[in-house]
């Protein structure tokens, strides 16, 4: 009896000083286990004379359930412990801001071709498109440029068989053909896209990409062709005035044909487009050539139109100062960091087109 107290007084010290779930579970191999100090008295009962025995065996089971008690107390003291631990250690502060996770970048080419988008929508352009592998006929002859045209040669291309039949668009100037065959004027398009020449330096690839713009309709005038430019320039480049000239060109697909430039000046290596007394050739425009609307099926009694193209590359250039067209394509995502944008920031007219 008195060995019983005191054993369980050493259990019950053993209890006060355990320290975590581990602890309990030695205390309980160590008093309840196979060979515990209790399972051993437990078994000792049959070596008790029969008459102390039920006695014995009684304040064991007392002592049994006591030690059960205590060690169910420490078990959920131990388990709500380590749930409060890993509550405690998992908590998110809602209020915090999130942490900056890697995040991809919109291409100067791409975002470009969202703010010309964007701002030749608000004049009534809708997109059009064609495809980069183009017949000759769309490139070529059906924009008035027939076979042995000596501007064929200027465009050096990329044919894609030995009769010269298929081949990458030299320029986005196929989609006027395209838009005018598949549909009844009038027109009033833009055509961003890839087109393809066989050239490669600091302002030239292999790949670059242009927009052409298309406006056919009963009354449009080189008037309209120039308040159209002025207009887009403008929002482009964000500034109030643009300083434009038409200088007298030719294309074959344009009677007249205009290239147009603008103002800029350079002061403490920062470029201002718009102002100065230098030009910058931005882009070839003109008159939709009547064998042009003939080749497209358009009566040129009735309608008559103005056509421009751009390049792309060169305006991203300019408004995001970027020097090296090649770096345009070389994939390289530091380059992508610091020249992209938000895939969030859409341009739109009027929140602005880029910041
Ligand atoms: N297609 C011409 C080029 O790639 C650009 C161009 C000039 C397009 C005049 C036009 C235009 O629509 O009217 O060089």
């Amino acid at each position: 009896m008195n060995d019983l107290a005191t054993l369980q007084q050493q259990i019950f010290n053993k209890f006060s000083q355990l320290k975590n779930k581990e602890d309990l579970e030695n205390l309980r191999i160590e008093v309840l286990g196979k060979k515990g100090s209790v399972s051993k008295l437990f078994q000792d009962l049959a070596t008790i004379d029969k008459d102390k025995k039920k006695e014995f065996a009684s304040q064991l089971n007392i002592l049994k359930s006591k030690i059960l008690e205590e060690f169910n107390k420490y078990s959920s003291k131990f388990g709500q412990d380590e749930l409060e631990k890993k509550l405690h250690s998992e908590t998110i502060d809602v209020t915090l801001p999130t942490p900056k996770k890697p995040q991809g970048k919109i291409h100067p080419v791409s975002q470009v071709i969202d703010e010309l988008t964007c701002i030749f929508a608000e004049l009534g352009f809708s997109v059009a498109e064609g495809p980069d592998i183009e017949n000759e006929y769309n490139n070529f002859t059906a924009l008035n440029t027939p076979p042995n045209h000596p501007a064929r040669d200027m465009h050096d291309t990329f044919y894609l068989d030995e009769n010269k039949q298929t081949l990458l668009r030299t320029h986005t100037s196929p989609v006027q053909i395209r838009t005018m065959l598949n549909d009844k004027p009038p027109f009033k398009i833009i055509a961003p896209g890839r087109t393809y020449r066989c050239d490669s330096d600091q302002t030239h690839t292999p790949m670059f990409h242009q927009l052409e713009g298309l406006y056919v309709d009963k009354n449009v005038t080189m008037a309209d062709l120039r308040g159209c430019l002025d207009y887009f320039l403008k929002k482009f480049f964000e500034v109030d005035q643009i300083k434009m000239r038409f200088r007298p060109s030719h294309f074959p697909f344009t009677e007249p044909s205009a290239e147009v430039d603008i103002g800029y000046e350079i002061k403490d290596g920062k470029i201002t487009i718009g102002q100065g007394d230098k030009w910058l050739e931005i882009l070839g425009c003109g008159m939709v050539h009547p064998n042009v609307l003939k080749n497209a099926k358009v009566d040129s009694r009735k309608y008559q139109g103005y056509a421009f193209g751009v390049g792309i590359d060169r305006l991203a250039m300019l408004k995001y100062g970027i020097n090296d067209l090649r770096s345009f394509f070389e994939s390289d995502v530091r380059w992508l960091e610091h020249f992209g944008f938000n895939a969030n920031d859409v341009p739109s007219n009027y929140r602005g087109l880029a910041r």
